[in-house]
Protein backbone atom coordinates (compact mmCIF):
# COMPACT_ATOMS: atom_id res chain seq x y z
CA UNK A 1 0.00 0.00 0.00
CA UNK A 2 1.81 3.27 -1.18
CA UNK A 3 1.08 6.25 1.57
CA UNK A 4 -1.09 8.40 -0.24
CA UNK A 5 -3.12 5.62 -1.76
CA UNK A 6 -5.59 5.20 1.05
CA UNK A 7 -8.88 6.15 0.96
CA UNK A 8 -10.91 6.03 4.21
CA UNK A 9 -14.26 4.89 5.29
CA UNK A 10 -15.48 5.21 8.99
CA UNK A 11 -18.73 3.10 9.70
CA UNK A 12 -20.02 4.46 12.95
CA UNK A 13 -23.91 4.90 14.10
CA UNK A 14 -23.91 6.65 17.15
CA UNK A 15 -21.95 9.31 19.14
CA UNK A 16 -18.78 9.61 16.96
CA UNK A 17 -16.05 10.60 18.99
CA UNK A 18 -13.63 7.80 17.29
CA UNK A 19 -14.57 9.35 13.92
CA UNK A 20 -13.68 12.58 15.45
CA UNK A 21 -10.46 11.54 16.66
CA UNK A 22 -9.74 9.82 13.48
CA UNK A 23 -10.68 12.98 11.00
CA UNK A 24 -8.32 15.16 13.57
CA UNK A 25 -5.28 12.57 12.92
CA UNK A 26 -5.97 13.07 8.59
CA UNK A 27 -6.41 16.60 8.86
CA UNK A 28 -3.41 17.17 11.20
CA UNK A 29 -1.85 15.03 8.59
CA UNK A 30 -0.47 12.10 11.00
CA UNK A 31 -2.33 9.62 9.01
CA UNK A 32 -2.12 10.06 5.22
CA UNK A 33 -5.36 9.38 3.79
CA UNK A 34 -6.17 10.58 0.51
CA UNK A 35 -9.62 11.06 1.71
CA UNK A 36 -12.52 10.01 4.21
CA UNK A 37 -15.82 9.19 3.96
CA UNK A 38 -18.30 8.61 6.61
CA UNK A 39 -20.99 5.65 6.55
CA UNK A 40 -23.58 5.68 8.72
CA UNK A 41 -27.02 3.86 9.73
CA UNK A 42 -28.52 6.46 11.82
CA UNK A 43 -30.33 9.40 10.13
CA UNK A 44 -30.00 11.08 13.75
CA UNK A 45 -26.81 9.59 14.59
CA UNK A 46 -24.35 12.82 16.32
CA UNK A 47 -21.41 11.41 14.12
CA UNK A 48 -23.20 12.82 11.10
CA UNK A 49 -23.63 16.36 12.51
CA UNK A 50 -19.33 15.61 13.26
CA UNK A 51 -18.76 14.57 10.33
CA UNK A 52 -20.72 17.59 8.51
CA UNK A 53 -19.24 20.20 10.39
CA UNK A 54 -15.42 18.64 9.68
CA UNK A 55 -17.24 18.70 6.04
CA UNK A 56 -16.83 14.80 5.41
CA UNK A 57 -18.74 13.10 2.60
CA UNK A 58 -21.64 11.18 4.59
CA UNK A 59 -23.18 7.75 3.24
CA UNK A 60 -26.22 7.48 4.74
CA UNK A 61 -27.53 4.29 4.50
CA UNK A 62 -30.55 2.55 6.60
CA UNK A 63 -31.08 -1.41 6.62
CA UNK A 64 -34.78 -0.70 7.44
CA UNK A 65 -34.69 0.71 3.13
CA UNK A 66 -33.62 -3.34 2.19
CA UNK A 67 -35.53 -6.51 2.55
CA UNK A 68 -32.09 -8.22 3.11
CA UNK A 69 -29.35 -8.01 4.23
CA UNK A 70 -27.66 -8.35 1.03
CA UNK A 71 -28.81 -5.75 -0.28
CA UNK A 72 -27.84 -3.42 2.16
CA UNK A 73 -24.37 -4.44 2.18
CA UNK A 74 -24.33 -4.24 -1.59
CA UNK A 75 -25.72 -1.03 -1.45
CA UNK A 76 -22.73 -0.08 0.75
CA UNK A 77 -20.28 -1.97 -1.35
CA UNK A 78 -21.53 -0.06 -4.93
CA UNK A 79 -21.10 3.39 -2.76
CA UNK A 80 -17.34 2.32 -1.56
CA UNK A 81 -16.72 0.95 -4.98
CA UNK A 82 -17.79 4.59 -6.05
CA UNK A 83 -15.39 6.06 -3.45
CA UNK A 84 -12.39 3.61 -4.20
CA UNK A 85 -12.40 2.63 -0.27
CA UNK A 86 -9.96 0.43 0.29
CA UNK A 87 -9.41 0.41 4.10
CA UNK A 88 -12.89 0.28 6.46
CA UNK A 89 -12.47 1.64 10.19
CA UNK A 90 -15.16 0.38 12.14
CA UNK A 91 -16.18 2.67 14.82
CA UNK A 92 -18.74 2.20 17.15
CA UNK A 93 -20.99 1.15 13.83
CA UNK A 94 -24.00 -1.44 15.41
CA UNK A 95 -24.34 -3.53 13.01
CA UNK A 96 -22.81 -7.24 12.10
CA UNK A 97 -20.79 -7.49 9.04
CA UNK A 98 -21.79 -10.61 6.55
CA UNK A 99 -19.17 -13.24 5.93
CA UNK A 100 -19.27 -11.99 2.57
CA UNK A 101 -18.54 -8.32 2.97
CA UNK A 102 -15.59 -9.80 5.14
CA UNK A 103 -14.55 -11.80 2.19
CA UNK A 104 -14.51 -8.87 0.02
CA UNK A 105 -12.62 -6.63 2.04
CA UNK A 106 -10.21 -9.31 4.19
CA UNK A 107 -7.99 -7.05 6.43
CA UNK A 108 -8.86 -4.40 5.33
CA UNK A 109 -11.35 -3.44 8.13
CA UNK A 110 -10.38 -2.73 11.39
CA UNK A 111 -12.19 -2.50 14.41
CA UNK A 112 -11.83 -0.51 17.47
CA UNK A 113 -12.98 -2.75 21.06
CA UNK A 114 -12.78 -1.33 24.20
CA UNK A 115 -11.44 -4.32 26.52
CA UNK A 116 -8.39 -6.28 25.97
CA UNK A 117 -9.95 -9.15 23.27
CA UNK A 118 -10.75 -11.72 23.43
CA UNK A 119 -11.54 -10.81 27.24
CA UNK A 120 -15.43 -9.07 27.61
CA UNK A 121 -16.18 -9.30 23.79
CA UNK A 122 -20.05 -7.82 23.41
CA UNK A 123 -21.72 -4.55 23.24
CA UNK A 124 -20.92 -4.04 27.37
CA UNK A 125 -17.71 -4.69 27.34
CA UNK A 126 -16.59 -1.53 30.19
CA UNK A 127 -20.01 -2.47 32.11
CA UNK A 128 -18.75 -6.05 32.01
CA UNK A 129 -15.18 -5.46 32.99
CA UNK A 130 -16.33 -2.88 35.67
CA UNK A 131 -18.60 -5.54 37.24
CA UNK A 132 -16.63 -8.10 37.08
CA UNK A 133 -14.49 -6.12 39.27
CA UNK A 134 -11.61 -6.94 36.93
CA UNK A 135 -8.12 -5.06 37.76
CA UNK A 136 -7.76 -3.74 34.50
CA UNK A 137 -9.09 -3.73 31.02
CA UNK A 138 -8.19 -2.00 27.60
CA UNK A 139 -8.68 -1.18 24.14
CA UNK A 140 -8.06 -3.08 21.23
CA UNK A 141 -8.12 -2.34 17.50
CA UNK A 142 -8.20 -5.37 15.39
CA UNK A 143 -8.80 -6.56 11.87
CA UNK A 144 -12.45 -8.38 11.21
CA UNK A 145 -12.78 -11.39 10.62
CA UNK A 146 -16.19 -13.72 10.23
CA UNK A 147 -16.56 -14.13 14.09
CA UNK A 148 -17.75 -11.00 16.13
CA UNK A 149 -14.84 -9.03 17.94
CA UNK A 150 -12.39 -11.59 16.34
CA UNK A 151 -9.53 -11.46 14.35
CA UNK A 152 -5.80 -10.27 14.30
CA UNK A 153 -4.88 -8.15 17.05
CA UNK A 154 -3.16 -5.16 15.57
CA UNK A 155 -2.73 -2.50 19.29
CA UNK A 156 -3.79 -3.36 22.22
CA UNK A 157 -3.35 -1.56 25.51
CA UNK A 158 -4.34 -1.74 28.77
CA UNK A 159 -6.38 0.88 31.54
CA UNK A 160 -5.91 0.03 34.77
CA UNK A 161 -9.14 -0.23 36.89
CA UNK A 162 -8.50 1.53 40.76
CA UNK A 163 -10.83 1.48 43.65
CA UNK A 164 -11.48 5.33 43.04
CA UNK A 165 -13.12 4.09 39.99
CA UNK A 166 -16.44 4.40 38.80
CA UNK A 167 -17.94 3.41 35.38
CA UNK A 168 -18.43 6.90 34.70
CA UNK A 169 -14.63 7.40 35.24
CA UNK A 170 -13.56 4.02 33.63
CA UNK A 171 -15.31 4.76 30.21
CA UNK A 172 -13.75 8.45 30.48
CA UNK A 173 -10.07 6.40 30.43
CA UNK A 174 -11.14 3.91 27.89
CA UNK A 175 -11.71 6.90 25.42
CA UNK A 176 -9.01 8.92 25.93
CA UNK A 177 -6.88 5.71 24.91
CA UNK A 178 -9.20 4.37 21.83
CA UNK A 179 -8.96 8.66 20.40
CA UNK A 180 -5.12 7.83 19.98
CA UNK A 181 -4.70 4.26 19.77
CA UNK A 182 -7.33 3.69 16.50
CA UNK A 183 -5.56 6.39 14.64
CA UNK A 184 -2.23 4.89 15.47
CA UNK A 185 -3.57 1.86 13.89
CA UNK A 186 -4.82 3.49 10.74
CA UNK A 187 -1.25 5.18 10.88
CA UNK A 188 0.80 2.09 10.67
CA UNK A 189 -1.99 0.54 8.28
CA UNK A 190 -1.16 3.38 5.72
CA UNK A 191 2.69 3.44 6.22
CA UNK A 192 2.30 -0.24 5.12
CA UNK A 193 4.02 -1.12 8.58
CA UNK A 194 1.73 -4.34 9.63
CA UNK A 195 2.34 -7.52 8.38
CA UNK A 196 -0.15 -10.55 8.65
CA UNK A 197 1.96 -13.98 9.35
CA UNK A 198 0.01 -16.97 10.80
CA UNK A 199 -2.97 -15.07 11.36
CA UNK A 200 -1.05 -12.60 13.27
CA UNK A 201 -0.01 -9.16 12.59
CA UNK A 202 3.68 -8.36 12.60
CA UNK A 203 5.07 -4.78 12.34
CA UNK A 204 7.95 -4.07 10.32
C1 LIG B 1 -16.22 2.77 21.38
O1 LIG B 1 -16.11 2.52 22.75
C2 LIG B 1 -15.70 1.61 20.59
O2 LIG B 1 -14.67 0.92 21.24
C3 LIG B 1 -16.90 0.74 20.43
O3 LIG B 1 -17.99 1.63 20.29
C4 LIG B 1 -17.67 2.86 20.94
C5 LIG B 1 -17.92 3.95 19.94
O4 LIG B 1 -17.78 5.22 20.56
N1 LIG B 1 -16.77 -0.18 19.34
P1 LIG B 1 -17.83 6.52 19.68
O5 LIG B 1 -19.16 6.50 18.92
O6 LIG B 1 -16.68 6.49 18.73
O7 LIG B 1 -17.76 7.67 20.64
Amino acid sequence: MSKTGVNLAVFASGFGSNFSAIVKAVKQNKIKAKSVILVCDKPGALVIKRAQKAKIRVILIRREDFTSRADFEEAIIQRLRNYKINLIALAGFMRILSASFVKLYRNRIMNIHPSLLPDFKGACAIKDAFNHQAASTGVTVHFVDEEVDSGPIILQQEVAITKKDTLVSLEKKIHSVEHKLYPEAIRLFISGKLRLKDGRVCRS
